[in-house]
């Protein structure tokens, strides 16, 4: 049997959430505000190195019915996690609070902390449901983080504008430096930027050598027009980026930058020129060696990639895929069995091309498929699980869709 996790209606999803705030905290929501969750194409652990990365938007969307409070305090629930979070966003802190509810607070503290929230710093009583699955690399902190900012921002700040409006830059700066400075994720900016910046029917050639401003170029994501899908495999297998692998290899690439005398990796022209580099300085760890080779081949895969859509090449895309998983997987060391499971089984049933996508260390897997064989493709991953004795995969369909916003129609005035 094969799963599939469809999003809900937006009008319903964004009901839900008005219930669980009136269930929990008594009256209504002053409205219901959703950013969405993201597949990355192409361009995976480089955002953080400067790269060019090929996030888009999925249809599942995490949703926040919001209420302005008169005090300075910050009141959240969610129906997906633990316990419910109480506090003042002064008491908020590296660290404190811990778990789900670091990504809210921290987002409360950041854009105050930046402008974007008003000066006065008055807290919110917030309930949270979402589509995007929790733990899957499909971006659900940064769904979380960018829900509330805009909310944030529409209430109390200077609005959240469009997806090109100047505005939203700042506000996912702030949301990256609440995953950083307080949820203690040291992610790069990748999904804090598509979850604010992404439109419908596009994916986002994002340039980070800017690390404060991620240039935008938008291309033209239809893959039905020429016959295919993206298949997003979850594979059940979950993903924590706040334990130390993430980091340690951020470090590692950051590291490597400095032996090198560049600001990040994106300077670094070859693999060969990383080699010489790095023995001119005495440095002779293979390891490091194999995640400088991931980071740079990896960006010029990307930058492949996003000439071949902008020409409108699509099948060029599956190579590309195909040999980003092998670099992630050999050189990077983030995937895992079930990733490497999905990947194979999904090449061997028919994909043109298959990778992991996000993070890794579990969570999920993209495949380029001819939609005719999308059901074939997903039994096969399903089945290929089941041998292995494996979690069983649920799967996704990737419709590039639209940036956080409000998800509800604003009351009109009395
Ligand atoms: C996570 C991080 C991103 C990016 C990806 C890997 O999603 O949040 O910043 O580094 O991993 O490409």
């Amino acid at each position: 049997m094969t799963g599939w996790h469809d999003p809900s209606p937006e009008v319903e999803a964004a009901e839900r959430a008005r219930r669980l705030f009136t269930a929990t905290f008594g009256g209504r929501a002053e409205g219901v505000w959703s950013a969405p969750g993201r597949v990355n194409l192409i361009g995976e652990h480089v955002d953080y190195a400067g790269g060019v990365c090929l996030p888009f938007a999925l249809p599942h969307r995490t949703y926040v019915a919001v209420r302005a409070r008169s005090d300075q305090r910050l009141h959240v629930v969610s129906d997906q996690a633990g316990q419910p979070w109480a506090g003042r966003i002064a008491e908020i802190a590296p660290g404190r609070p811990h778990g789900w509810a670091a990504y809210l607070a921290g987002v409360a503290w950041a854009m105050q902390r930046d402008g974007l929230a008003g000066a006065a710093g008055r807290g919110v009583d917030a309930a949270v449901t979402s589509d995007v699955p929790v733990g899957a690399g499909l971006s659900s902190s940064a769904a979380l983080e960018c829900a509330l900012a805009v909310a944030l921002a529409d209430l109390y700040g200077p609005g959240s504008g469009e997806p090109d409006d100047p505005v939203r830059s700042r506000i996912a700066a702030a949301c990256v430096r609440a995953e950083n400075e307080i949820a203690l994720a040291a992610t790069g900016g990748m999904d804090q930027t598509v979850a604010l910046r992404a439109r419908a029917g596009q994916c986002l050639r994002l340039d980070c050598s800017d690390d404060t401003d991620r240039a935008v170029r938008r291309l033209l994501l239809d893959l039905p027009a020429h016959g295919l899908d993206l298949l997003v495999i979850n594979t059940n297998a979950p993903h924590r980026l706040v334990d130390g692998r993430y980091r340690s290899r951020r470090a590692a690439v950051e590291h490597a930058a400095r032996l090198l005398g560049v600001p990040t990796l994106r300077a670094v022209a070859s693999v060969a020129q990383a080699r010489a580099g790095l023995h001119a300085v005495g440095e002779t760890d293979p390891v490091l060696l194999a995640r400088v080779r991931h980071v740079v081949t990896e960006i010029r895969r990307a930058t492949a990639a996003g000439d071949a859509l902008a020409d409108g090449r699509v099948r060029d895309l599956a190579p590309l895929l195909d040999s980003s998983h092998a670099s992630l997987r050999d050189d990077y060391e983030v995937s895992c069995p079930e990733l490497d499971s999905a990947v194979d089984a999904a090449r061997g049933a028919g994909a043109l091309g298959a990778r992991m996508t996000g993070g890794g260390f579990g969570g999920s897997a993209i495949a380029l498929v001819t939609r005719s064989d999308v059901s074939a493709v997903a039994e096969a991953v399903t089945l290929a699980a089941a041998r292995r004795a494996l979690a069983a995969p649920s799967f996704l369909r990737a419709v590039p869709s639209a940036a956080a916003g409000r998800s509800d129609a604003p009351a009109a005035p009395a």
